[in-house]
């Protein structure tokens, strides 16, 4: 059977690995969130205290990261591994967000990011979502699909997510961060986050996830198999 390129992209907590998580799973493809990898580079830079405004620093940081996913059959999740470690649930948490998206906008953290990102969807079969995927990633990908939602329904799942991890979280807290992280991806120099001329806009605010899953998947199954 064919098998295609998945692309994701969209603001932030808008349901974008929600979604890929569900179409890999349902067409067995690989799912990789590329966000994960610029949340573990930044990780690794605050352990290392890194100054990434520095060129330099940041070139040689990036010299001692290996980073790989491996595919948890408990929760058949790929969970992301820096240097050999476990780190799927510590990336999640808001120290990281606060800072990644300074560390994404660098040029080459994303060189290093991107350049592994193609060699995943060298055999196709894949869904990967992020930012900039359509448009630098894959920008041959059979279906690209833009994910929105509006603000308030995108901070309240957020903050649902984050309060059940830790109770001390606000909502103000919430709102600021992903209000800056929209700003600061989609206004950047490198790869800034915009939609491809050629994705499909998915607005999911008065969505279910079952509703927009069912069109996601019918966009996918055209695509495999043309009429
Ligand atoms: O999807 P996420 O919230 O885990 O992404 C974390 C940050 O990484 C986000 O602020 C923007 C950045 N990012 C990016 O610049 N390019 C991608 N392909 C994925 C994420």
């Amino acid at each position: 059977m064919k098998r295609i390129i998945i692309t994701i992209d969209g603001w932030s907590s808008c349901g974008k690995s929600t979604l890929a998580k569900q179409l890999a799973k349902a067409l067995d493809y690989l799912y990789v969130d590329s966000g994960a990898m610029y949340r573990a580079i930044t990780l690794y830079f605050l352990r290392n205290h890194i100054d990434w405004t520095d060129k330099k620093e940041v070139k040689q940081a990036l010299k001692s990261i290996n980073l790989e996913f491996i595919f948890n059959p408990k929760n058949k999740i790929s969970e992301i591994y820096l240097n050999g470690e476990n780190i799927e649930y510590l990336v999640r948490e808001l120290i990281i967000a606060e800072k990644v998206s300074d560390v994404a906008a660098i040029r080459e953290v994303r060189e290093f990011a991107v350049t592994q990102q193609k060699k995943m969807g060298v055999k196709k079969g894949i869904v990967m979502d992020g930012r900039d995927i359509g448009t630098v990633v894959f920008p041959k990908a059979e279906l690209k699909i833009f994910m929105n939602a509006d603000n308030a329904v995108r901070v309240q799942r957020r903050f649902k997510e984050l309060y059940e991890k830790n109770p001390n979280v606000t909502i103000e807290e919430v709102k600021d961060n992903l209000e800056m992280r929209d700003y600061i991806d989609s206004h950047r120099k490198e790869s800034p986050l915009k939609k491809a001329e050629d994705a499909i806009t998915l607005d999911n605010t008065d969505l279910t996830e079952k509703q927009q899953f069912v069109k996601a998947l019918a966009w996918a199954r055209e695509r495999i198999h043309p009429k």
